[in-house]
Order: C-alpha cells, then sequence, then structure tokens
C-alpha cells in the first residue's frame, strides 16, 4: 500500500479530531490504499451508519448481494421482523428471516437494526383480539423479551415503537392505545431496556423530522415527556420518505435534530427515500437530487445524526408505486440495478467530509 502525502495529511486531521473513532480513523487509513473507496467505505470514514431496510432475496442474489456489501453497514429487514411474519402465531415464531439476516452482517461485518417491535400495522389476529390491558401487557412482554434476549449483542438498535402518533399530532388510537393504554409507549421501552440494557432503543415514525409540523411538534413532545419521566429512550428516528418534486426546508430539519440534541436524543435518518411522479421533467429530477444531496449534507455536518438509513435501494424493488399510485423512482440505484448519477454526487460528498 502506497500512502501518499495528501492522503497522510488527510490521516493525520482525522486524528485531530476527537470525535472521530479509531474504526473511523482506520477505514481512513483503509481509504487511502483504494483506487475507488465504496459507499460503505467513505460512510466508515465519516462514522456514519449508512443502512439499508433489504427483502429476505436480497442476500441470496448476486446482483443484489453485490449493492448491499457494496454500500451498506447497517441492515434491517424491510418486514421480516414484524408481528405478524416474525410471531404469526402464539406458539410459533418464524426466525428465519431475521436469523438469516444477522448471520449475514455479523459475516460481513455490519450492525443490526431491528424494526420494529411494537406497531399497529402487521398484527397477527391473536394480537388483535385482544381483550385487556393484562393481555396486552403480556403480549408485549413476551415479544420484546424473546426477541432481545434471543439477539443480546447481535442487534444492537430497536425501533421500539413505530408511528403511534397521528398526522394532526393526537396519538393513534391503535389497539396498544385503546386496550393496554396511553403508558404502552413507556412500557415497551422499560421492556426493552430490562431485556438488553446494552441495546440503542428507538421511537421511529414519519413526518416527524422537520420542525413546526403538528406531527413532528407532538412526536418531539412524547419523547420530551420520556425524557423527563426517566423512560429508557436513546433515539427517534425521522423516517424521511419524502417527495422530490417539494421544496426542502433544511432549516427546519436541522432545528428539530437541534432540540433533540438538547434533549440529550439522538436522530437517526431511518427510513429515506425520494420518490417523483412518473412524469417528472428535468425540474423535478433536479430537486430530487438536491433533495438527496442536502440529505446527506446535514446528515454529515449534524453531530447529532449518528445514521442514514434508506427504505430501499432499488427502484425494482420499492415498495411505493403500489402505495403511491404514479409515484416512484425513488431510490439510489434504477429498475436495471445501475447506480443513478446522484449516487455519485453522495459519494464525493462524504468522501470531502472526511477531512473536515
Ligand atoms: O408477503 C405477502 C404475499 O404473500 C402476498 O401475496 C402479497 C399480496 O398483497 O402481500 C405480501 O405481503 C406484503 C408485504 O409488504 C411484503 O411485500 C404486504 O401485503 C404489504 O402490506 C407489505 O407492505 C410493507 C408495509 O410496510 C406494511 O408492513 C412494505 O413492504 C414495507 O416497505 C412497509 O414499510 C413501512 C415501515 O415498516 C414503517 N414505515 C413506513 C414504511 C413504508 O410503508
Amino acid at each position: 500500500m502506497v500512502l501518499n502525502k495528501e492522503w497522510f495529511v488527510k490521516i493525520l486531521n482525522v486524528r485531530k479530531n476527537l470525535r472521530i473513532t479509531s474504526v473511523a480513523v482506520c477505514s481512513v487509513i483503509i481509504l487511502a490504499s483504494c483506487a475507488t473507496p465504496s459507499m460503505r467505505e467513505l460512510a466508515d470514514a465519516n462514522d456514519l451508519k449508512i443502512g439499508c431496510a433489504i427483502q429476505a432475496g436480497d442476500l441470496v442474489t448476486e446482483n443484489r448481494e453485490v449493492i448491499v456489501n457494496e454500500n451498506f453497514n447497517l441492515l434491517l429487514s424491510e418486514n421480516g421482523m414484524k408481528w405478524a411474519n416474525l410471531h404469526p402465531n402464539q406458539r410459533f415464531w418464524n426466525w428465519s428471516d431475521v436469523d438469516h439476516m444477522v448471520a449475514y452482517a455479523e459475516e460481513h461485518n455490519m450492525e443490526v437494526k431491528g424494526h420494529p417491535l411494537v406497531w399497529h400495522s402487521q398484527l397477527p389476529t391473536y394480537v388483535k383480539l385482544m381483550e385487556t390491558r393484562e393481555q396486552g401487557i403480556e403480549y408485549l412482554q413476551d415479544e420484546i423479551s424473546t426477541v432481545l434476549e434471543r439477539y443480546k449483542g447481535k442487534i444492537t438498535q430497536y425501533d421500539v415503537v413505530n408511528e403511534a402518533i397521528n398526522d394532526d399530532g393526537t396519538m393513534r388510537e391503535s389497539i396498544w392505545y385503546t386496550k393496554v393504554g396511553p403508558d404502552f409507549i413507556d412500557l415497551a421501552f422499560q421492556m426493552a431496556h430490562k431485556a438488553d440494557p446494552t441495546a440503542k432503543l428507538i421511537y421511529n415514525d414519519y413526518d416527524v423530522a422537520f420542525k413546526g409540523g403538528a406531527h413532528a411538534d407532538a412526536c418531539y413532545e412524547l419523547v420530551k415527556g420520556m425524557v423527563e419521566r426517566g423512560i429508557p429512550i436513546n433515539a427517534v428516528g425521522f423516517q424521511l420518505h419524502l417527495c422530490g418534486d417539494q421544496p426542502f426546508n433544511e432549516k427546519a430539519l436541522r432545528d428539530n435534530i437541534k432540540r433533540y440534541e438538547d434533549l440529550g436524543i439522538e436522530v437517526e435518518f431511518s427510513e429515506v427515500d425520494v420518490r417523483i411522479p412518473a412524469s417528472a421533467g428535468d425540474q423535478i429530477y433536479a430537486n430530487q437530487e438536491l433533495v438527496w444531496k442536502s440529505l446527506f449534507t446535514v446528515a454529515l455536518t449534524e453531530p447529532n445524526v449518528s445514521t442514514f438509513a434508506m427504505w430501499g435501494y432499488c427502484d425494482l424493488l420499492s415498495w411505493i408505486p403500489p402505495v403511491f399510485p404514479g409515484y416512484g423512482q425513488a431510490h439510489l440505484y434504477d429498475k436495471l440495478y445501475q447506480p443513478k448519477p446522484v449516487y455519485n454526487d453522495i459519494k464525493k460528498l462524504l468522501s470531502e467530509n472526511i477531512n473536515k
């Protein structure tokens, strides 16, 4: 390996920055020997978790596996851990998808995030039929302790509760809220902390990234209340399913990140995608690229953002077209598994940020 002067200076600069871990410093040294570092290597050098929600087939299909390995140091299952899939019957656990992902991640030195433990959607019939608070608490306890104890030391972070707030900022009247009660969120976090005190515990929601929105402000109040009550919560996940044909309010995003920082709560960009209409012209494509680049710029320059996870990487396998008819092209790879132009712009941003 030949290190030229420029790279030595870069390494020294990084070492001066005490907030950068030795893993990141090693990554920079490795980068110095690579002609074209991968997205994952660049993220490692920035001490950024770069993640993706994957589907079971992604790890057993060669061209998809190459993309996963090149780009991500954090994996989560798009659907494998949802209650109806993982635990469809009270006496049956379907571990295969998650076990496979966890073993794969271990082999490839990646981190794994569990998503989601408690959600109103994708519930099996026996849960939907719960009648009492006691029964709900029993289900929560069983689910949370079984999963966290099984994957202790292997899954390092969890979306403990997902999407508990309505668009207008009121609490969602889910089965958990109505049958267990408004304290189901506190209870779930306490159970998770007890089952694995080392796991990072996250509240995750959509439309909560930009300060000033009803949903976002309600999320902040919810998390603030939890912190004040001493509930073991470590981070908030901003899903960031964005529209590339809309303006991007960078200030509102940064202000929101900062108010969580003041609370001692870390921020994850947890499910990023940027959809556009099928009829998009040049202007919308340009705006979409700007949104992607702004998101990475914010993630790299706000020290309270630890993670940039995407909800899928490829337009071919996207969840978006069935849910938002007429919209798509929301990911960094196109339907032919080719990276889009903005992909290289993002790599450039990551590369340029290493020295800052
Ligand atoms: O696996 C069945 C298949 O057997 C059946 O033939 C087919 C017919 O509809 O459905 C398949 O299941 C679908 C599953 O995705 C796998 O493709 C479900 O119907 C469908 O509802 C499910 O959608 C998922 C959705 O969450 C609901 O769980 C999406 O893939 C997934 O991307 C989406 O992810 C959510 C996050 O968990 C939370 N935040 C928002 C995000 C996007 O909605």
